[in-house]
Protein backbone atom coordinates (compact mmCIF):
# COMPACT_ATOMS: atom_id res chain seq x y z
CA UNK A 1 0.00 0.00 0.00
CA UNK A 2 1.04 3.75 -0.79
CA UNK A 3 2.24 5.65 2.67
CA UNK A 4 0.10 8.35 3.43
CA UNK A 5 -0.56 11.16 6.39
CA UNK A 6 -3.30 13.78 6.26
CA UNK A 7 -3.63 16.99 7.33
CA UNK A 8 -6.75 17.98 8.02
CA UNK A 9 -9.17 19.96 9.30
CA UNK A 10 -12.27 17.84 10.51
CA UNK A 11 -14.51 19.15 8.84
CA UNK A 12 -17.23 17.26 6.98
CA UNK A 13 -15.42 16.46 3.50
CA UNK A 14 -12.49 15.95 5.54
CA UNK A 15 -14.30 13.21 7.58
CA UNK A 16 -15.49 11.96 4.51
CA UNK A 17 -11.40 11.94 3.27
CA UNK A 18 -10.56 10.10 6.67
CA UNK A 19 -13.07 6.77 6.36
CA UNK A 20 -11.83 6.85 2.84
CA UNK A 21 -8.34 6.66 3.33
CA UNK A 22 -8.66 3.91 6.59
CA UNK A 23 -10.85 1.79 4.21
CA UNK A 24 -8.87 1.99 0.99
CA UNK A 25 -6.71 -1.58 0.70
CA UNK A 26 -3.96 0.06 -1.59
CA UNK A 27 -3.29 3.12 1.17
CA UNK A 28 -1.50 2.86 4.38
CA UNK A 29 -2.55 5.87 6.76
CA UNK A 30 0.23 5.89 8.67
CA UNK A 31 -0.35 9.40 10.88
CA UNK A 32 -3.24 12.15 10.87
CA UNK A 33 -2.28 15.86 11.97
CA UNK A 34 -4.83 18.17 12.86
CA UNK A 35 -4.59 22.44 11.85
CA UNK A 36 -7.51 24.88 12.45
CA UNK A 37 -9.72 25.82 9.73
CA UNK A 38 -13.18 24.84 9.59
CA UNK A 39 -13.34 24.77 13.25
CA UNK A 40 -11.03 25.48 16.28
CA UNK A 41 -7.76 23.08 16.57
CA UNK A 42 -9.59 21.31 19.33
CA UNK A 43 -12.64 20.75 17.46
CA UNK A 44 -10.62 19.53 14.55
CA UNK A 45 -8.89 17.06 16.76
CA UNK A 46 -12.11 15.67 18.44
CA UNK A 47 -13.68 15.07 15.40
CA UNK A 48 -10.68 13.80 13.79
CA UNK A 49 -10.60 11.37 16.59
CA UNK A 50 -14.28 10.34 16.54
CA UNK A 51 -14.03 9.18 12.93
CA UNK A 52 -10.99 6.88 13.14
CA UNK A 53 -12.80 5.06 16.12
CA UNK A 54 -16.09 5.07 13.94
CA UNK A 55 -13.70 3.47 11.01
CA UNK A 56 -11.68 1.02 13.19
CA UNK A 57 -8.52 3.06 13.48
CA UNK A 58 -8.12 4.12 16.53
CA UNK A 59 -4.81 2.77 16.42
CA UNK A 60 -3.56 5.84 13.77
CA UNK A 61 -1.46 8.32 15.79
CA UNK A 62 -3.24 11.49 16.03
CA UNK A 63 -1.90 15.24 17.11
CA UNK A 64 -2.92 18.77 17.50
CA UNK A 65 -1.30 21.58 15.22
CA UNK A 66 -1.50 24.81 14.68
CA UNK A 67 -4.06 26.53 16.49
CA UNK A 68 -4.31 29.83 14.12
CA UNK A 69 -2.64 30.64 10.78
CA UNK A 70 0.87 31.82 10.58
CA UNK A 71 0.01 35.38 10.29
CA UNK A 72 -4.14 36.10 10.55
CA UNK A 73 -6.43 35.34 13.45
CA UNK A 74 -8.30 31.99 12.74
CA UNK A 75 -11.74 32.32 11.15
CA UNK A 76 -14.40 29.09 11.89
CA UNK A 77 -16.30 27.93 8.92
CA UNK A 78 -19.44 27.02 11.15
CA UNK A 79 -21.63 28.31 8.56
CA UNK A 80 -20.73 25.22 6.30
CA UNK A 81 -19.37 22.72 8.30
CA UNK A 82 -21.87 23.72 11.68
CA UNK A 83 -21.03 24.38 14.87
CA UNK A 84 -18.70 21.61 15.81
CA UNK A 85 -17.31 21.17 12.06
CA UNK A 86 -18.93 18.17 11.99
CA UNK A 87 -22.28 19.25 10.51
CA UNK A 88 -23.96 19.20 14.25
CA UNK A 89 -24.36 15.07 13.50
CA UNK A 90 -27.07 13.98 16.29
CA UNK A 91 -25.26 10.96 18.54
CA UNK A 92 -21.62 11.67 17.87
CA UNK A 93 -19.60 9.68 19.93
CA UNK A 94 -17.31 11.42 22.42
CA UNK A 95 -13.49 9.99 21.76
CA UNK A 96 -11.79 7.21 23.89
CA UNK A 97 -8.61 8.04 23.47
CA UNK A 98 -6.15 11.87 23.44
CA UNK A 99 -4.11 12.93 20.76
CA UNK A 100 -0.53 11.84 20.57
CA UNK A 101 1.82 13.54 23.50
CA UNK A 102 3.65 15.31 20.37
CA UNK A 103 2.91 18.43 18.42
CA UNK A 104 1.71 18.25 14.29
CA UNK A 105 4.87 19.40 12.83
CA UNK A 106 6.96 16.82 15.07
CA UNK A 107 4.77 13.77 14.64
CA UNK A 108 4.85 14.70 10.65
CA UNK A 109 8.55 14.81 10.72
CA UNK A 110 9.01 11.68 12.98
CA UNK A 111 6.50 9.83 10.64
CA UNK A 112 7.86 10.64 7.62
CA UNK A 113 11.39 10.00 8.51
CA UNK A 114 10.65 6.75 9.61
CA UNK A 115 8.75 5.70 6.55
CA UNK A 116 10.61 2.84 4.78
CA UNK A 117 9.02 4.60 1.21
CA UNK A 118 8.20 7.87 0.39
CA UNK A 119 5.11 9.36 1.82
CA UNK A 120 2.68 11.08 0.13
CA UNK A 121 0.93 13.83 1.96
CA UNK A 122 -2.59 14.66 1.79
CA UNK A 123 -3.42 18.56 3.22
CA UNK A 124 -6.76 19.34 2.97
CA UNK A 125 -6.55 22.15 5.29
CA UNK A 126 -5.35 25.21 5.76
CA UNK A 127 -1.72 24.86 4.66
CA UNK A 128 -0.04 25.92 8.76
CA UNK A 129 1.27 22.55 9.67
CA UNK A 130 2.91 21.54 6.39
CA UNK A 131 4.38 25.44 6.54
CA UNK A 132 5.76 25.07 9.72
CA UNK A 133 7.29 21.58 8.93
CA UNK A 134 9.10 22.68 5.97
CA UNK A 135 10.60 25.50 7.58
CA UNK A 136 11.43 23.50 11.06
CA UNK A 137 12.64 20.42 9.32
CA UNK A 138 13.40 21.00 5.54
CA UNK A 139 15.26 17.29 5.70
CA UNK A 140 11.25 15.79 5.56
CA UNK A 141 11.50 16.65 1.84
CA UNK A 142 13.69 13.54 1.03
CA UNK A 143 11.28 11.42 1.68
CA UNK A 144 8.04 13.15 0.28
CA UNK A 145 6.99 11.55 -2.61
CA UNK A 146 4.78 14.02 -3.26
CA UNK A 147 2.11 16.49 -2.20
CA UNK A 148 -1.45 16.20 -3.13
CA UNK A 149 -3.11 19.20 -1.96
CA UNK A 150 -6.81 19.96 -1.39
CA UNK A 151 -6.66 24.10 -2.46
CA UNK A 152 -6.76 27.03 -4.62
CA UNK A 153 -8.94 27.09 -7.77
CA UNK A 154 -8.31 27.98 -11.48
CA UNK A 155 -11.63 29.61 -11.52
CA UNK A 156 -14.07 30.81 -8.94
CA UNK A 157 -13.17 31.42 -5.60
CA UNK A 158 -16.14 30.08 -2.29
CA UNK A 159 -14.04 31.88 0.44
CA UNK A 160 -14.22 34.92 -1.56
CA UNK A 161 -14.99 35.54 -5.15
CA UNK A 162 -11.35 34.15 -6.72
CA UNK A 163 -10.07 32.57 -3.36
CA UNK A 164 -10.38 29.20 -2.23
CA UNK A 165 -11.08 28.44 1.54
CA UNK A 166 -8.18 26.71 2.51
CA UNK A 167 -4.95 28.85 0.69
CA UNK A 168 -7.29 31.98 2.15
CA UNK A 169 -6.95 30.88 5.27
CA UNK A 170 -3.53 30.79 5.94
CA UNK A 171 -1.97 32.58 2.08
CA UNK A 172 1.73 32.69 3.72
CA UNK A 173 1.48 28.98 4.38
CA UNK A 174 0.13 28.14 1.25
CA UNK A 175 3.15 30.27 -0.25
CA UNK A 176 5.99 28.17 1.56
CA UNK A 177 4.13 25.01 0.19
CA UNK A 178 3.84 25.94 -3.72
CA UNK A 179 7.90 26.97 -3.23
CA UNK A 180 9.02 23.95 -1.30
CA UNK A 181 10.49 22.20 -4.11
CA UNK A 182 8.36 18.54 -3.89
CA UNK A 183 6.50 17.58 -6.40
CA UNK A 184 2.64 19.05 -5.86
CA UNK A 185 -0.64 18.27 -7.09
CA UNK A 186 -3.19 20.93 -6.81
CA UNK A 187 -6.96 19.40 -5.85
CA UNK A 188 -8.51 22.61 -6.26
CA UNK A 189 -12.47 23.61 -6.06
CA UNK A 190 -12.51 23.11 -10.30
CA UNK A 191 -12.57 19.40 -9.95
CA UNK A 192 -13.09 19.41 -6.00
CA UNK A 193 -17.04 20.75 -6.77
CA UNK A 194 -17.91 18.27 -9.26
CA UNK A 195 -17.62 15.04 -7.30
CA UNK A 196 -21.27 14.60 -6.11
CA UNK A 197 -23.01 10.92 -4.99
CA UNK A 198 -26.43 10.91 -6.50
CA UNK A 199 -28.98 10.93 -3.96
CA UNK A 200 -30.24 7.54 -4.08
CA UNK A 201 -26.39 6.32 -3.25
CA UNK A 202 -26.60 8.88 -0.30
CA UNK A 203 -29.53 7.16 1.04
CA UNK A 204 -28.35 3.39 0.57
CA UNK A 205 -25.24 4.56 3.02
CA UNK A 206 -27.40 6.17 5.85
CA UNK A 207 -28.77 3.03 5.70
CA UNK A 208 -26.15 0.80 6.06
CA UNK A 209 -25.68 -1.38 9.27
CA UNK A 210 -22.13 -0.65 9.02
CA UNK A 211 -21.52 2.79 11.27
CA UNK A 212 -17.93 3.60 8.95
CA UNK A 213 -20.55 3.85 5.56
CA UNK A 214 -23.61 5.42 7.72
CA UNK A 215 -21.77 7.93 9.12
CA UNK A 216 -20.47 8.62 5.48
CA UNK A 217 -24.19 9.09 4.03
CA UNK A 218 -24.98 11.17 7.29
CA UNK A 219 -21.91 13.38 6.03
CA UNK A 220 -22.64 13.37 2.11
CA UNK A 221 -26.16 14.44 3.04
CA UNK A 222 -25.05 17.33 5.00
CA UNK A 223 -23.34 18.71 2.07
CA UNK A 224 -26.09 19.02 -0.61
CA UNK A 225 -24.99 19.56 -3.99
CA UNK A 226 -27.47 21.06 -6.45
CA UNK A 227 -30.74 19.10 -7.48
CA UNK A 228 -30.68 16.71 -9.68
CA UNK A 229 -32.99 16.69 -12.99
CA UNK A 230 -36.24 15.44 -10.80
CA UNK A 231 -35.54 18.76 -8.03
CA UNK A 232 -35.54 16.95 -5.15
CA UNK A 233 -32.97 14.64 -4.57
CA UNK A 234 -29.68 16.55 -4.08
CA UNK A 235 -26.81 13.75 -3.17
CA UNK A 236 -23.64 15.05 -2.11
CA UNK A 237 -20.27 15.77 -2.57
CA UNK A 238 -17.01 14.09 -1.49
CA UNK A 239 -15.10 17.51 -1.04
CA UNK A 240 -11.71 16.73 0.07
CA UNK A 241 -12.18 12.89 -0.49
CA UNK A 242 -11.34 13.57 -4.44
CA UNK A 243 -7.78 14.93 -3.25
CA UNK A 244 -7.52 11.15 -1.67
CA UNK A 245 -9.31 9.65 -4.61
CA UNK A 246 -6.28 11.06 -7.04
CA UNK A 247 -3.61 9.32 -4.79
CA UNK A 248 -4.75 5.68 -5.42
CA UNK A 249 -6.14 6.93 -8.92
CA UNK A 250 -3.99 9.47 -10.79
CA UNK A 251 -6.10 9.11 -13.87
CA UNK A 252 -9.40 9.78 -12.51
CA UNK A 253 -7.95 13.61 -13.16
CA UNK A 254 -6.36 15.38 -16.17
CA UNK A 255 -4.01 17.42 -14.66
CA UNK A 256 -1.27 19.81 -16.32
CA UNK A 257 1.80 21.20 -14.65
CA UNK A 258 1.51 25.04 -14.34
CA UNK A 259 2.84 28.26 -12.67
CA UNK A 260 1.25 28.76 -9.71
CA UNK A 261 1.53 31.56 -7.38
CA UNK A 262 -0.70 32.70 -4.01
CA UNK A 263 -1.88 36.69 -4.17
CA UNK A 264 -0.34 37.96 -0.51
CA UNK A 265 -1.41 41.02 -1.43
CA UNK A 266 -4.45 42.69 0.97
CA UNK A 267 -7.30 43.62 -0.35
CA UNK A 268 -9.62 41.58 -2.69
CA UNK A 269 -7.25 38.74 -4.07
CA UNK A 270 -5.53 37.90 -1.21
CA UNK A 271 -5.75 33.80 -0.99
CA UNK A 272 -5.72 33.70 -4.78
CA UNK A 273 -3.83 31.22 -6.54
CA UNK A 274 -3.16 32.80 -9.80
CA UNK A 275 -2.20 30.10 -12.66
CA UNK A 276 -0.91 30.82 -15.42
CA UNK A 277 -2.32 28.99 -18.63
CA UNK A 278 -0.79 30.89 -20.96
CA UNK A 279 1.42 28.92 -23.73
CA UNK A 280 4.32 31.50 -23.38
CA UNK A 281 5.74 33.60 -21.63
CA UNK A 282 3.67 37.39 -21.05
CA UNK A 283 5.01 40.71 -22.07
CA UNK A 284 6.61 41.47 -18.40
CA UNK A 285 8.62 37.90 -18.23
CA UNK A 286 9.81 38.90 -21.86
CA UNK A 287 10.79 42.68 -20.38
CA UNK A 288 12.07 41.94 -16.97
CA UNK A 289 13.64 38.13 -17.54
CA UNK A 290 11.77 35.32 -16.52
CA UNK A 291 11.36 34.48 -12.44
CA UNK A 292 11.52 31.44 -11.51
CA UNK A 293 8.83 29.46 -11.56
CA UNK A 294 7.11 26.77 -9.62
CA UNK A 295 5.38 24.21 -11.27
CA UNK A 296 2.59 22.58 -9.46
CA UNK A 297 0.47 19.64 -11.43
CA UNK A 298 -3.36 21.37 -11.31
CA UNK A 299 -6.23 18.97 -11.88
CA UNK A 300 -8.11 20.72 -14.51
CA UNK A 301 -10.52 18.19 -15.13
CA UNK A 302 -11.86 14.63 -13.11
CA UNK A 303 -13.58 11.68 -14.00
CA UNK A 304 -17.00 12.27 -11.94
CA UNK A 305 -18.29 8.45 -12.13
CA UNK A 306 -14.88 7.42 -11.61
CA UNK A 307 -14.43 8.69 -8.41
CA UNK A 308 -17.92 8.50 -7.33
CA UNK A 309 -17.83 4.82 -7.98
CA UNK A 310 -14.36 4.45 -6.47
CA UNK A 311 -15.75 6.28 -3.28
CA UNK A 312 -18.71 4.28 -2.85
CA UNK A 313 -16.81 1.09 -3.42
CA UNK A 314 -14.33 1.55 -1.40
CA UNK A 315 -16.60 2.77 2.02
CA UNK A 316 -19.04 0.09 1.17
CA UNK A 317 -15.78 -2.38 1.62
CA UNK A 318 -16.11 -3.84 -1.88
CA UNK A 319 -12.94 -1.87 -3.82
CA UNK A 320 -9.90 -3.68 -5.13
CA UNK A 321 -6.48 -2.75 -4.40
C1 LIG B 1 -12.11 23.36 1.64
O1 LIG B 1 -12.41 24.13 2.78
C2 LIG B 1 -13.14 23.35 3.72
O2 LIG B 1 -14.38 23.92 3.98
C3 LIG B 1 -13.32 21.99 3.13
O3 LIG B 1 -13.12 21.01 4.15
C4 LIG B 1 -12.27 21.92 2.05
O4 LIG B 1 -11.05 21.46 2.55
C5 LIG B 1 -12.93 23.81 0.47
O5 LIG B 1 -12.65 25.14 0.15
CA1 LIG C 1 -10.90 20.51 4.79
Amino acid sequence: PIPVIIDCDTGVDDALALLFAVRHPGLDLRAVTCVAGNTDVDGVVRNTLTVLEIAGAGHVPVARGAERPLIEPARSARHVHGADGMGDLPGLPTPTRAPADVDAVTLLHREILACPRPVTLIPTAPLTNIALLLRTHPDVVRNIERIVFMGGAVATGNATAVAEFNVWHDPEAAAVLLTAGVPITMYGLDVFQRVVVPGPDVRRLRASADPAARLAGDLLAHRPATPDADGDDPGGGIGDAGAVCTVVDPAGITTLPLPVEVSLAPGPTRGQTVVDRRPRPGESEIHDGLRPRHLVDVALDVDVNRFVKLYLDTVEGTAQK
